[in-house]
């Protein structure tokens, strides 16, 4: 692949900062992100530690974060590779008194807060492309791995686990991130404090989180279309053995996508292990 990211040999790539958890929670002063924080250099995946955690008791808002991934998780099975010290990795843990088909609106107001966060701290402007990737342009920044856990239709907990490329030059490292990836110095050729970014994405998010919950959902449902890189085109879904082509035409308050075929027909898509491309003719 070309070299189309002509900031990566910038000098400035040196001055990355590390993450400190002291600046991590002083900036989050009262947020109910800033009571349990786990920090840890290194560990296999800020999601399964974020589960094991629920699993014994750890409360809502829980927040595990990470300079790398030993074992880092995508969706679908896949793997999240990133290097150390460069990139954002870090799970959230919820427990929302929510049934669980509607635990995608979490995702979706992750990505949200994530998305206004990058513009607010750095003046880029991504996209969400649902069910859980930022994008610019054609190259994904960022991707979400949501878990959740539950029985008799209420939810127990919900891990929120976003990897983020920021201070990451692409062609480094073949494979990181899946082919096609981007990063916030790729597309700014500038540094930023990984530290400020995770406070704003969390201070975002709690916002968005407590509109969730207060009936102020609209605002955010709203906003998610208008952020979404797929409404209006022709997208392919492939869940297991089903393939379903068809006109993005919404995401719904659940954080479904509604899709029309051919045919006129509605389809309520549920982010169940899904995978979406925008349709070109030899697909
Ligand atoms: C995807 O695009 O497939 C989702 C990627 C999610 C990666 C993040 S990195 C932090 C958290 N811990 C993991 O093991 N995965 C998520």
């Amino acid at each position: 692949m070309a070299n189309d990211h002509p900031g990566c040999n910038d000098p400035a790539k040196g001055k990355e900062e590390e993450l400190n958890l002291d600046l991590i929670k002083s900036g989050l002063s009262s947020s109910l992100f800033s009571v349990n924080i786990v920090y840890l250099t290194a560990l296999g995946s800020t999601n399964d530690l974020a589960k094991d955690l629920a699993l014994r008791g750890a409360p809502e808002g829980t927040v595990v974060v990470t300079e790398e991934q030993t074992a880092g998780k995508g969706r679908r099975g896949r793997s999240w590779l990133a290097p150390s010290k460069t990139n954002l990795l870090f799970s959230i843990l919820l427990r929302p008194a929510l049934s669980p088909n509607r635990t995608f609106s979490l995702t979706m107001a992750l990505a949200l807060a994530a998305l206004e966060a990058i513009e607010g701290e750095t003046g880029l402007s991504c996209m969400i492309k649902w069910p859980n990737d930022l994008y610019v342009g054609r190259r994904k920044l960022g991707g979400i791995l949501t878990e959740v856990s539950g029985k008799d239709n209420q939810v127990d907990w919900v891990v929120l686990g976003l990897g983020l490329n920021v201070n990451w030059c692409p062609e480094d490292e073949k494979g990181v991130s899946g082919f096609s990836a981007t990063s916030i110095f790729a597309e700014t050729q500038e540094t930023f404090s990984r530290n400020e970014l995770l406070v704003q994405i969390l201070k975002q998010f709690e916002s968005h989180h407590e509109r969730l919950f207060s009936g102020g959902g609209d605002e955010l449902y709203r906003k998610w279309n208008e952020h979404s890189l797929v409404l209006g085109k022709e997208v392919v879904i492939e869940a297991e053995q089903k393939r379903t082509t068809g006109k993005a035409i919404r995401i719904d308050e659940n954080g479904a996508l509604i899709l029309e075929d051919g045919t006129g027909i509605m389809h309520v898509i549920t982010h169940g292990d899904v995978s979406l491309r925008l349709f070109s003719p030899s697909s």
